[in-house]
C-alpha cells in the first residue's frame, strides 16, 4: 500500500512558514503554480522560495516577486526553470569513491554472478541521475566487470529535471567534470580539445536517459515497471524529501528490486529503522549506505559466492 501523500501547495506554504521563510501571497501563488506544473513542494523539505522568486524577478528585469508570479502564469518555460532551480543537481563522477570501490569489488560481482547463473543481462537504475555522471560511473565499472562475467548490461538513468537530462543526453563533460574520474577510468573517455570528454559510443549506448518523477502519479516509467533491477542507485535524492515522500520513494524502489537486489543511497541518507525491505549489504561497511533487498520483509541472505 502506498502511504497517503495528501498535502498540497498549502502544506508547502505552511512548511516554508515553519522554516522561518515568509510564506506571503506571492510565495503561496507560486507554490500553486508549481503544483499545477507537477512540482509539489509539500514533498520536499522546506526551502526558502521567496528569495528565489526575487532573484528570478531581478534576473528578468521585473520590479518584484508579484510581477514575477504574474509572469509564471503565462510562461511555462520560466515555470520549468524555477522548478529546476529548486531541485539541487550537484553531482560528480565516482562521487564518494569508497562507495564505487565497494560496488566494484563486492556488490556488482555478486549481482553479475547471479545474472550469469540466470542467463540474463544485468540491469541497473540510476534514479535522480541529474546530469548523468552517476550513470556513466556505473557504466564504466560494468564495462570492465561484465565482459569477464559474460553478462551484457543496461543502465536506465532518470531524473525529473528535463534540463539536467538534456545535458546528460549530450554527454559532453567539461575538463573540470572529468577531473574527478580515477585515471584508469578516465582513459576510457573520448577526449575533446578542451580537456573534456565523453563516454565512447558503445558504452554510451548502454545507458538510456528517461524523464521520470519518482514521486509522480505513475509508479515508474514503462521501462522500470516492466522489468526488475539488480541494482538501484538513488543517491542524494531522499535527503531533499519530506519523510512521507521518502517512504513513498523507498516503497516504489522496493517494488522494482527482487530479493537479493542492491540499493545504494547517499552517505547522509539511510533506510529508516523498522523498514523490513532492506538490510545493510552483507559484504560492505554499513556507512556506505548500500543495502540488499530482503524477501517479503525478512532478511534473505544472498547466496554465498560460488
Ligand atoms: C543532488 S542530485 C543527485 C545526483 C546523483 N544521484 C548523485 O548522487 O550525485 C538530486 C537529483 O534528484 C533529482 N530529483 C529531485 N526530486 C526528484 C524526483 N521526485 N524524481 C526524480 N528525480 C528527482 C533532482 O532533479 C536532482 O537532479
Amino acid at each position: 500500500m502506498q502511504p497517503d501523500r495528501g498535502g498540497g501547495p498549502r502544506d508547502a506554504a505552511a512548511g516554508l512558514a515553519a522554516a522561518g521563510a515568509p510564506a506571503g501571497p506571492d510565495v503561496a501563488r507560486a507554490l500553486d503554480l508549481l503544483a499545477l506544473g507537477g512540482l509539489d513542494l509539500a514533498d520536499y523539505r522546506p526551502a526558502a522560495l521567496a528569495p528565489r522568486l526575487e532573484a528570478r524577478a531581478a534576473a528578468l528585469g521585473l520590479p518584484d516577486a508579484a510581477a514575477y508570479v504574474e509572469r509564471l502564469r503565462e510562461d511555462p518555460a520560466e515555470l520549468a526553470r524555477l522548478a529546476d532551480a529548486l531541485l539541487v543537481q550537484v553531482t560528480s563522477f565516482f562521487r564518494d569513491p569508497d562507495v564505487f570501490a565497494a560496488l566494484d569489488a563486492h556488490v556488482l560481482p555478486r549481482l553479475l554472478r547471479r545474472a550469469a547463473r540466470e542467463n540474463r543481462p544485468l540491469r541497473a537504475w540510476s534514479v535522480g541521475t541529474s546530469t548523468g555522471q552517476e550513470a556513466c560511473s556505473l557504466a564504466l565499472l560494468l564495462a570492465d566487470l561484465a565482459p569477464a562475467a559474460g553478462v551484457p548490461f543496461e543502465v536506465l538513468a532518470t531524473d525529473r529535471s528535463e534540463a539536467a537530462l538534456a545535458y546528460a543526453r549530450r554527454g559532453d563533460y567539461t575538463a573540470a567534470e572529468v577531473a574527478s574520474l580515477p585515471p584508469a577510468r578516465a582513459a576510457r573517455l573520448v577526449r575533446d580539445a578542451r580537456g573534456g570528454g565523453r563516454l565512447p559510443d558503445d558504452l554510451r549506448a548502454r545507458i538510456r536517459f528517461v524523464r521520470h518523477d519518482l514521486l509522480g502519479p505513475r509508479l515508474a516509467p514503462r521501462e522500470a515497471v516492466l522489468a526488475s533491477f539488480d541494482l538501484v542507485l538513488c543517491r542524494n535524492v531522499l535527503i531533499y524529501l519530506a519523510p512521507r515522500a521518502q517512504a513513498l520513494a523507498l516503497a516504489r524502489l522496493a517494488e522494482v528490486l527482487p530479493a537479493g537486489g542492491a540499493l545504494g543511497l547517499g552517505l547522509a541518507e539511510g533506510v529508516p529503522p523498522g523498514c523490513g525491505r532492506f538490510t545493510p549489504h552483507p559484504d560492505v561497511a554499513p556507512g556506505l549506505r548500500l543495502y540488499a533487498r530482503t524477501a517479503d520483509g525478512a532478511f534473505a541472505a544472498p547466496a554465498p559466492a560460488p
